[in-house]
């Protein structure tokens, strides 16, 4: 059989599969019974994406058969294959709607299955950043399970995210790698039509980031192709199911690299052969022009940012620097030029071959810089890549900055050699490699000596103390300029986040010192200065200048945007925000959200259908996404009365950000412990007792003007 039979073949088996799932499920539940994947405000998505329908009953589900049908149309020309490709994955998409429609969790623990909008968020600030530099959906069994642990742990060293499809979640188990989310290793599903859970992911990309309306066949297409770098590794003997899965993939712009020869035509740069499974990856990188960033670190681990998410139990750990419990801290400070020797990496103490297993140490990690661009400013923003560097190493977790550190070491990477040094090796790189332009000369100095750790850290905290002091008297109206970030614009084209001292990025990642120092690093790069000298209402945060670089760099999408007003031409939303902030019309107030928050709202909404609302570089009023910090700023919303018109947040967001924001409420409006009058899910879920609530603590937004 040709391959263009084989692929018409296997759209007809997927097809079939999913008329007779609709009928035996409707057979059981009722054409009315409903029909959803829970969590994702996209309904089922590839279904959304291509069709515009949005399906949440059965019935519905049956009506689409009809259409998905009509785009099978055997026609013997590429095009209708990439048709036959993606109704395929609409199909698959039907069987799996079934399954979930039976039962909402219908996978157990070993698979993922659905994919929720909150992690198709979170994949946000790593696209962008690279960090993720492609994804790669491996079907079936490699030949050898040694092959197959070279491929996986191959791609995860690079930063591939790596979907697991079929009999390469059983050869992944076999080698015992390690699965999940947050390690960027997914196994999807048993079944070929779980491959519409990894397609879901694409088309909430398109309309989560790049605002592709439902429907619009070319429009995902087309975003898919340009902006997410994804491709499959499918092993054979291939089925015709697979097949005609692998023909939406590349209609799609995603190349299918396999090392089945039987009845497989080679299509350049879309289908290609690789029987030689050692180069696998070189060619499948090839051919989806991923260039990957090399680094070449001496270390005994393996050191990528699929390690990130990584968690180290206490019963896997070595040794652990806990700074709530013993003397530690990290500094980057600058220096001259004379007083640093370069690559020196020196250990005061003793190294972990003298320490126990279990043991907690005293540890402080010091990076001295000096350069002639250096500039005391960029030190907390060096100081805190420490986390990311460091987490990035395989074994080794990280958490918190400055004194509040937590590090704790594996004994499977102490066992392959770490030591104390490499902390010191991968910083000195990281630094010099990252902040080229600015870092002439590094040394790192480690310190493991009890008595001294608790000296230095005594200097490190006057250190912090005079910083924050520095970061106090950094408000808007002090500093000459705001920056732009651009950095998302690779997914959203048209968004551009105006950083400035009191509102940091959406995404929380970027903070008016970070636009700062990028700006210094790369003076053509993401952050460009925005100057502030032409007011227009100082109350709104709106600027002439401001509206230019918006104007200029949403590439005309967008003519102005206010600062501080969230019914005015408030500020746009890429999609990869931290929180939501949206009106609450009973209250007068609003309610935030964070992304991992995954309950209801007063409003009825969680955080995915909230976000939902807004995003893509769109301006939607009464709608915002923010940064977690911009809660307690005192520009929050100052257009509408600021942080008093805040009546609801989960609890654990309103813990984490209660110190800050009291601060800020008394400073505002003298009021005492202000968050113990918002109200959180503990309380309500509903307006009346919202409103019960707020009346009953004499919430401040009640006395305040109506926003709409
Ligand atoms: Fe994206 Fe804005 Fe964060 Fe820049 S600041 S990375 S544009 S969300
Ligand atoms: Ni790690
Ligand atoms: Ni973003």
């Amino acid at each position: 059989m040709r391959l263009f039979d084989r692929a018409f073949t296997g759209s007809d088996e997927m097809f079939a599969l999913a008329e007779a799932a609709v009928t035996k499920t409707i057979d059981k539940l009722g054409a009315d019974a409903p029909v959803a994947f829970g969590s994702t405000a996209y309904f089922l998505p590839c279904i959304y994406a291509y069709t515009g329908r949005k399906i949440t009953k059965l019935s519905e589900l049956k009506d689409v058969l009809e259409p998905v049908k009509g785009w099978l149309t055997r026609n013997y020309r590429l095009n209708d294959v990439f048709t036959s490709g993606i109704a395929t994955v609409l199909a698959a998409e039907i069987i799996e709607a079934c399954k979930y429609a039976e039962n909402p969790t219908p996978y157990e623990e070993k698979y993922h299955g659905h994919m929720t909008d909150a992690e198709v968020r979170e994949l946000g600030v790593p696209l962008v950043t690279q960090d993720i530099p492609g994804f790669v959906v491996i079907i079936d069994e490699a030949p050898t399970d040694a092959q197959a642990q070279v491929l996986i742990k191959g791609y995860q060293s690079r930063g591939i995210f790596v979907f697991l499809l079929k009999g390469a979640i059983d050869q992944a188990e076999r080698c015992g790698i390690k699965m999940g989310f947050p390690v960027r290793i997914v196994p999807v599903g048993p079944g070929i039509e779980a491959v519409s859970h990894i397609i879901s992911v694409v088309v909430r990309a398109a309309f989560i980031f790049g605002n592709v309306q439902p429907g619009d066949w070319e429009g995902f297409n087309k975003y898919s192709f340009e902006r997410i770098f994804a491709f499959v590794n499918a092993f054979g003997p291939l089925e015709n199911i697979t097949v005609g899965c692998g023909a939406g993939a590349i209609a799609m712009g995603f190349p299918v690299i396999t090392n089945d020869t039987v009845d497989v035509d080679v299509v350049p740069k879309s289908l290609i052969i690789q029987t030689n499974i050692d180069d696998l990856i070189e060619t499948s990188l090839e051919a989806r022009d991923i260039k990957i960033k090399v680094s070449n670190i001496d270390l005994p681990v393996a050191c990528a940012s699929a390690f990130e998410g990584e968690i180290i139990r206490k019963a896997d750990m070595f040794c652990e620097a806990d700074g709530s419990r013993k003397d530690c801290f990290e500094l980057v400070r600058t220096k001259e030029l004379h007083e640093v020797e370069d690559h020196k990496i020196e250990l005061i103490g003793q190294d972990f071959d003298a320490m126990e297993v279990g043991c907690k140490i005293n540890l402080a990690i010091i990076i001295d810089i000096a350069g002639k661009n250096m500039q005391s400013d960029f030190e907390p923003v060096f100081e805190r890549k420490i986390h990311n560097y460091v987490n990035c190493l395989e074994g080794v977790m990280h958490t918190g900055q400055r004194d509040l550190i937590r590090i704790r070491v594996s004994k499977s990477s102490f066992e392959a050699g770490f030591r104390v040094k490499h902390f010191g090796e991968l910083l000195y790189a990281k630094m010099k490699n990252d902040f080229s332009q600015v870092v002439d000369k590094c040394q790192v100095t480690l310190v493991t000596e009890p008595e001294l750790v608790t000296k230095l850290r005594k200097e490190a905290n006057e250190i912090y103390d005079k910083r924050d002091a520095r970061l106090r008297s950094l408000t808007d109206e002090s500093v000459e300029c705001f920056y732009t970030c651009t950095l998302c614009q690779s997914f959203s084209p048209s968004h551009v986040c105006i950083v400035t001292p009191e509102r940091l990025g959406l995404c929380g990642a970027v903070s008016w010192l970070d636009a700062k120092s990028t700006n210094e690093l790369q003076p053509s790069g993401p952050c460009q200065v925005v100057t502030k000298t032409k007011v227009i209402d100082e109350a709104k945060g709106a600027y002439e200048d401001v509206n230019e670089a918006v104007s200029t760099y949403s590439h005309g999408a967008l003519d102005k945007v206010t600062l501080y007003s969230i019914m005015e031409d408030p500020m746009t939303s890429c999609g990869c925000f931290e929180c939501i902030c949206g009106i609450e019309p009973m209250s007068n107030g609003v309610i935030i959200v964070n992304r991992e928050y995954a309950g209801s709202t007063p409003l009825g909404m969680t955080f995915a259908e909230l976000a939902s609302m807004t995003g893509g570089g769109v301006q939607t009023p009464g709608f915002m996404g923010h940064g977690r910090h911009f809660i307690a700023s005192k520009k929050f919303m100052k257009a509408e009365g600021g942080i008093a018109r805040i009546v609801w947040m989960p609890k654990a967001l309103k813990d984490s950000v209660a110190e800050r924001l009291n601060i800020s409420a008394k400073e505002l409006y003298g009021i005492d412990n202000f968050t113990d009058r918002i109200a959180d899910e503990s309380i309500s879920e509903d307006p009346d007792t919202l409103m019960a609530y707020l009346s009953e603590k004499g919430h401040p937004a009640l006395e305040m003007e109506p926003m709409m």
